[in-house]
């Protein structure tokens, strides 16, 4: 069966989008494979990644190119892996095809407009819930608002900060569900 063609959009570090190329390695991701990355930041880590990896890749900061790229190499799947700009319905409905987001919470809790990142983290602590986690979901125009995928729960530790809190969800639960998620929809067909 062909392969579906996976684009990753990214922000920042890329360490999501590195689960994700080690999973095709190891064999997890089987049905799909990562042709394109795009980032909106042009220092983005994550580009780096991509250009070790051998995976075109490129800074864009306008949807539309974004969208050339996409169709230009007949993506199936758009997979946002700390990707942190809106996208607009116009480009949603454009593409036209499943696009899936990582957030690092069990949503609906610690998420929405301007919640992503480390602060999603600081209000879990804040607000002293003992379990958090991570939620993979369809993305719609409502930030963090599509359909929930999968999740996966990450117990908090008394000594916790911030910054341990989003290490143990991104090596626990993020780069756990996100290339699992994109194996079980690519062998849906
Ligand atoms: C992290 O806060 C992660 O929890 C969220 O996006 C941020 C950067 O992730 N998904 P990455 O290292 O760029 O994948």
């Amino acid at each position: 069966m062909l392969k579906k063609k996976v684009a990753v959009l990214i922000s920042g570090g890329g360490t999501n989008l590195q689960a994700i190329i080690d999973a095709e390695v190891k064999g997890i991701i089987k049905s799909a494979e990562v042709d394109l990355v795009i980032s909106n930041k042009e220092h983005a880590f994550g580009l780096k990644r991509a250009e070790k990896s051998g995976i075109e890749h490129y800074y864009f900061n306008d949807e539309n190119h974004m969208l050339d790229a996409i169709k230009k190499h007949n993506i199936d799947i758009v997979v946002l892996a700390g990707f942190l700009k809106i996208l607009s319905k116009d480009f949603i409905k454009s593409f036209g095809g499943p696009i899936i987001n990582i957030h690092p919470s069990l949503i609906p809790s610690f998420c929405g407009k301007g919640c992503y990142g480390i602060k999603v983290h600081q209000e879990a602590l804040k607000y002293g819930v003992k379990v958090t986690g991570a939620t993979v979901h369809y993305v719609n125009e409502i930030p963090d608002g599509g359909e929930i995928i999968a999740q996966k729960a990450v117990y908090i530790k008394d000594d916790d900060t911030p910054e341990t809190l989003q290490k143990r969800v991104m090596e626990e639960a993020e780069w756990v569900l996100l290339p699992q998620a994109i194996e079980d929809i690519s062998k849906e067909g």
